[in-house]
């Protein structure tokens, strides 16, 4: 994995494999999902490698062990709606025990800006670190304005993860938001007039439900 600038690129064979797959447009909604999934795995992995532990005891079969587990109130994930619901289902399998917040943002198709139509963040989410999950950063409008609205609830920390992302969604992330990390598994050259990432992979709420 490459790290600069607190901007993190997922270089795994495994996972550049598996977003090429995302890209190409014959893919079907179904392998998407999966394939959606099975990245999200292989990033939390990532993702979550600094959550600290703390030792316990536990009884085994023959003796006693001092073994390691997460400590604390651990994480949350928070999927923007729609698209990072698929992330977030991948990473649950990994970290069954997170708690989930929904944000609903949509960007206007004139004016590229986000709306927000929801927001539910688990009751304790000031005591959790949150991993922010949307397959798309492009403009950066709703990465931005989501990690606006969590740091409102004084949440530990925020990490965000994504699978492209453009060079202006992470300067601008980067620059409105310069403590949240960005993970992503590929980084863009442009966007289209339409606010597209272009080559990315379409639109990826779309792609995951088979809206279009
Ligand atoms: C997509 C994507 C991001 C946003 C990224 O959502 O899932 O949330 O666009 O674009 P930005 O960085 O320029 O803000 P979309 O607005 O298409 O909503 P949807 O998931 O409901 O389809
Ligand atoms: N949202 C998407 O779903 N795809 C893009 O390329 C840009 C924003």
């Amino acid at each position: 994995m490459q790290n600069k600038d607190n901007v993190f690129i997922f270089d795994h064979p495994l996972i550049q494999h598996k977003v090429s797959l995302l890209r190409d447009k014959n893919t079907s909604s179904k392998e998407f999902r999966e394939l959606v999934s099975e990245i999200s795995v292989l990033m939390g992995y990532e993702v979550t490698r600094d959550i600290p532990l703390k030792e316990v005891e536990i009884e085994t079969p023959v003796g006693f062990a001092r073994a390691k587990v997460i400590s604390g109130k651990k994480l949350a994930v928070v999927p923007i709606l729609r698209a990072g619901l698929g992330m977030a289902d991948g990473f649950l399998n990994l970290v069954p025990m997170a708690r989930v917040g929904h944000i609903g943002i949509y960007r206007d198709h004139e004016t590229l800006e986000p709306v927000e139509y929801y927001c539910k963040l688990p009751s304790d989410v000031d005591e959790r670190d949150v991993v922010l999950v949307d397959p798309m950063l492009a403009t950066g409008g709703s990465a931005c304005d989501a990690v606006k609205f969590i740091k409102k609830r004084n949440v530990k920390s925020i990490k965000f993860m994504c699978l492209i992302a453009s060079k202006t969604g992470i300067e601008r992330l980067h620059r409105e938001h310069p403590d949240v990390a960005i993970y992503c598994a590929a980084v863009d050259e442009k966007l289209n007039e339409h606010g597209y990432i272009v080559p990315g992979l379409g639109d990826a709420g779309d792609r995951l439900f088979g809206t279009k």
